[in-house]
């Protein structure tokens, strides 16, 4: 395993990186490291009321303001976004709900002044091309970063968000929902307990359907300017493996006494997106004639120094169901998602050999269901928002910055899954050939303790109840 970052960054060079990224370069240049794996037990003072500014206020930004409105002890202190009417729109919400009028920037450079104001926590729901420098920025001007999915597309970003976070020592989290979904969180919880006995293989997706979306009007509703389009457009490999990845990274431990060694990835070509914008827009139109580079179906294996694997697919331009299909599977046991099922080994040496029956799935879910959603489960469930995951999420961050606790995703978590959107891409350019992964905590995942099974305690959040809220994503 290669775990000098300069060795990884020589073969960047061709990934072209936009003006939009490099803003990472000068902050790499001041780096003055604290220490490998610093940031995992990371724990800042408690912070008694978590000022946020939220940046990007399209389709999934107004969702976070709501969310973090309802958290008791959280102040939506500033919202930021291209466009004055989405500020407006998220303003009027604050108002309707007597909350306090937040401070508003708009312009694509209007973050920088909001991160320079008065706040804790920078809240990134932009594309992806502004994850990093506007976290970068935000860090630098001394407040924590939470960053939506994938926090950095290229490996020069993820080194950037590690050496910055370990420099300034703010948080710089990855806003990665996923963790905290029902089965996700129970399979968390169950590997933990030893049920499953060693865990030896995952497998993890993003298969969506976004055709519609991607092509969609940004005046009618669309991603703002096409970025989503445009990068599929420019790249290959997985530009979005962290759904299905990160939580089985918690499950195994990986950065918390395993590590990622090398990955190797392998894509179909792009056939569906062609497809569907002929049908659709004609022959003659622009989304016929694009040709997107990535290909339909990617399918990446990670393998660890302790020798196990991870799969983890995208593909958003085929018709089939969602999946992030979920899979873990040890010595004594397998489970997966889609719909859920599980095999368990009676005790070890056993086989298991067919799905346990619904009746008996269903107990041993509700045996191993994980704390946070025996606690909140139902409070996230009435506000929406993926089925609730979104809010625990929130929950989460927020109860761990009012208390001074670790996050429970850090830095190393963001870098080791966002780094799969370069080392895919680079890996199936060149046959499947396997490409390394790098070791972000420089040797820390030797000594780290794997992810506990952690909660919230509402009577000290003061938190009792949350309206259902329409803003929230479900898809
Ligand atoms: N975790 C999840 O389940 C989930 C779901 C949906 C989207 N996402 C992520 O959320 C992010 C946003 O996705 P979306 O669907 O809302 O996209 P969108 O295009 O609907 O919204 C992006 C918003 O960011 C704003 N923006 C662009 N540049 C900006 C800048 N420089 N400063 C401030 N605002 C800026 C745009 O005006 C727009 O309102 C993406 O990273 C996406 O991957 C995550």
């Amino acid at each position: 395993m290669n775990t000098n970052r300069r060795e990884f960054l020589k073969g960047t060079a061709w990934m072209g990186f936009t003006a939009a990224m490099a803003g990472s370069a000068s902050a790499v240049a001041a780096t003055k490291l604290c220490g490998a794996g610093a940031m995992t037990t990371y724990a800042d003072k408690p912070i008694k009321k978590v000022r946020v500014g939220v940046a990007g206020l399209g389709m999934r930004g107004p969702g976070a303001v709501h969310r973090l409105a309802a958290i008791p002890g959280v102040e939506v202190a500033a919202l930021c976004d291209l466009f004055q009417e989405r500020v407006d729109a998220q303003q009027n919400f604050l108002a309707q709900n007597g909350k306090p009028a937040a401070r508003s920037y708009v312009g694509p450079e209007a973050y920088k002044a909001m991160c320079e104001s008065d706040l804790d926590l920078v809240y990134i729901v932009t594309p992806w091309a502004m994850h990093t420098p506007i976290a970068l920025y935000a860090m630098e001007h001394g407040k924590h970063a939470a960053i939506e999915v994938p926090a950095a597309m290229t490996l020069e970003q993820c080194w950037a968000l590690v050496e910055t976070s370990e420099r300034t020592g703010r948080h710089c989290m990855q806003l990665e929902n996923c963790c905290y979904g029902e089965v996700e969180m129970f399979t968390l919880n169950i590997a933990r307990q030893g049920r499953l006995g060693e865990l030896v293989h995952g497998e993890g997706a993003y298969i969506h359907d976004l055709r519609e979306l991607n092509y969609l009007d940004p005046a009618k509703g669309g991603y703002q300017d096409y970025w989503r389009l445009r990068w599929n457009t420019e790249h290959f490999g997985n530009p979005y493996p962290t759904h299905g990845l990160l939580p089985i990274m918690q499950a195994m431990g990986v950065n918390r006494g395993d590590c990622f060694d090398y990955l190797t990835c392998v894509s179909t070509n792009q056939i569906g997106m062609d497809a569907y914008a002929k049908i659709k827009f004609g022959e003659d139109s622009w989304q016929a004639k694009l040709h997107p580079k990535c290909g339909d179906m990617s399918t990446t294996v990670m393998h660890t120094v302790k020798g196990r694997t991870i799969m983890v697919q995208h593909d958003v331009t085929s018709a089939r169901p969602y999946s992030r299909i979920n899979l873990l599977s040890g010595t004594m046991g397998c489970l997966n998602d889609y719909p859920f099922r599980i095999a368990l080994a009676e005790k070890p040496g056993d086989g298991a050999h067919g799905w346990l029956d619904q009746q008996k799935a269903g107990e041993v879910f509700a045996q191993y269901r994980h704390p946070l959603w025996k606690v909140a489960g139902e409070l996230a469930k009435k506000m929406g928002g993926h089925g609730g995951m979104d809010f625990l999420m929130d929950l989460r961050l927020c109860y761990c910055l009012q208390n001074g606790l670790p996050l429970d995703m850090d830095v190393y978590d963001l870098a080791a899954s966002c780094a799969v959107c370069e080392l895919s891409e680079r890996s199936a350019l060149n046959r499947g050939n396997s490409v390394d992964v790098p070791d972000f905590t420089r040797g820390g995942w030797k000594t780290a303790k794997p992810l506990g099974i952690e909660t919230v305690d509402l009577d000290k959040l003061g938190l009792t109840d949350v309206k259902a809220d329409d803003a929230q994503l479900n898809v």
